[in-house]
């Protein structure tokens, strides 16, 4: 094994791209050599900050000498070709969920990743959270028994957050469900093991100037008899945080007096004026995001077990057993650390992920079920689930 960090691209360097930046800033066991954005702005930034290369495609990217792996950071609907440009050119890759937005893709990248015996890894995602790595040890060590029953809930105002147009438009991948349903779901598939069964779910689409689905709740039923609900509102006023000691998504305090402050800035904007305020919080424009002081989350999510409940929380796993109550602590460190421990055991180790391209589909899949649950008013059976060993169904 060598110590030498691993070289990295990145293509899209717009929001998502802002929030690994903490982690790339402080982690040394990566590198950021290249990038591939559209906009010469983005491209100058990133030569400004990290030096490096910057091409203007990502297929000039994915043929770079230079670079090991890729973090693709563009728009769902992109995500299957330029994974697969990457996987093409040799370069193992780290794609931000959602794996894709149609299972299509998603076979056909989980197909090339094999083909070219690079690692694809889905990610970051929740699921990498601390917290949620802690609980997920705490059960396999199993001391508490099986996982009974699992409760993920969040109440967010997603949909109000300045977005680009598709973003809005279900079938390009738009709405709660692909990018923070999915989130929950690798969150709760985590704990639960991995294998989905069935799900029976309802959406809500109440807002017509924004008509994607903004809201659902499911019911999962895993393979071992344990089941979990699901609930998220992207249009909520009710702020879901205030459970999870005030910190919010990113692991940053929560400011009380920003309340209600997505709504008033979209007040009276068009689509094309809401896009632009999309782009003010990317790479080379926005502001940092605030330091975490906890570690990241999803909202309120409780594990049911034989011998005790486990809530994840900012700063760790509270276990309340048969009779006693304890807190057990995530030691904080660089933020996202556990998606560069992923990505430099795949590239340095050949080690698989568990959050690997199957397992991404395997998320994607319930997100479509989620959605065709609700259409039709029946349980819909899941077929291309993933275990965390990757042994698939
Ligand atoms: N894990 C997280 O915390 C998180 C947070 C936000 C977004 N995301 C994910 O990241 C992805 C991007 O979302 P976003 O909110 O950052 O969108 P965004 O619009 O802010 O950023 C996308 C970037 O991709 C660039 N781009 C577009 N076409 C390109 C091309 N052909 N080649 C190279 N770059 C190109 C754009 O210029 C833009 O900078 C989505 O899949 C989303 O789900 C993840």
């Amino acid at each position: 094994m060598t110590s030498e960090p691993v070289r990295l691209g990145v293509a899209g360097l717009g929001r998502a791209f802002m929030l690994m930046l903490p982690t790339f800033r402080q982690d040394p066991r990566v590198r950021l050599i290249a990038a591939a954005a559209p906009r010469a702005e983005s491209r100058e930034a990133f030569a400004a900050e990290f030096g490096g290369r910057g091409h203007e495609t990502v297929e000039a990217l994915a043929t770079d000498p230079e670079v090991e792996a890729i973090y693709v950071a563009t728009p769902h609907q992109m995500h299957a070709d330029h994974v697969c440009a990457a996987l093409e050119g040799g370069k193992h890759v780290l794609v931000d969920k959602p794996l894709a937005v149609s299972m299509a893709d998603a076979d056909r990248m989980v197909d090339t990743a094999e083909r070219t015996g690079r690692h694809l890894i889905v990610g970051p995602s929740h699921s990498f959270d601390a917290p949620v790595a802690l609980a997920r040890r705490l059960v396999e060590g199993g001391d508490h028994g099986a996982v009974r029953m699992v409760q993920a809930l969040n109440y967010t105002d997603f949909l109000y957050r300045p977005r680009r147009p598709e973003e809005l438009r279900t079938e390009e991948g738009g709405g709660v469900l692909f990018s923070q349903g999915v989130h929950q779901i690798d969150v709760v598939r985590l704990l639960c093991g991995g294998l989905a069964r069935s799900v029976f779910a309802m959406t809500g689409a109440w807002d017509p100037e924004r008509p994607t689905e903004g809201a659902y709740s499911a019911l999962v039923a895993f393979e071992g008899g344990a089941f979990a609900t699901l609930t998220y509102s992207g249009y909520a006023h009710f702020d879901s945080d205030v459970w999870m000691d005030g910190v919010g998504e990113l692991g940053a305090p929560k400011d009380p007096t920003a309340y209600g402050k997505a709504r008033k800035a979209l007040a009276g904007l068009d689509p094309e004026a809401e896009a632009r305020l999309k782009t003010t919080r990317t790479f080379g424009q926005g502001a940092d995001p605030a330091p975490a002081t906890h570690h990241e989350h999803f909202g309120p999510v409780i594990a049911l077990c034989d011998r005790a409940d486990l809530r994840l929380m900012p700063s760790g796993v509270e276990v309340s057993a048969d009779t006693e109550r304890w807190f057990e602590e995530a030691p904080l460190g660089v933020p996202r650390a556990e998606v560069v421990d992923a990505l430099v055991d795949a590239v340095r180790e050949d080690r698989a992920p568990v959050q690997s391209g199957a397992w991404g589909r395997a998320s994607l899949e319930l997100c479509h079920a989620i959605l065709a649950s609700a259409e039709t008013g029946q349980p819909v059976a899941l077929h291309k689930q993933s275990d965390t060993e990757g042994r698939t169904r």
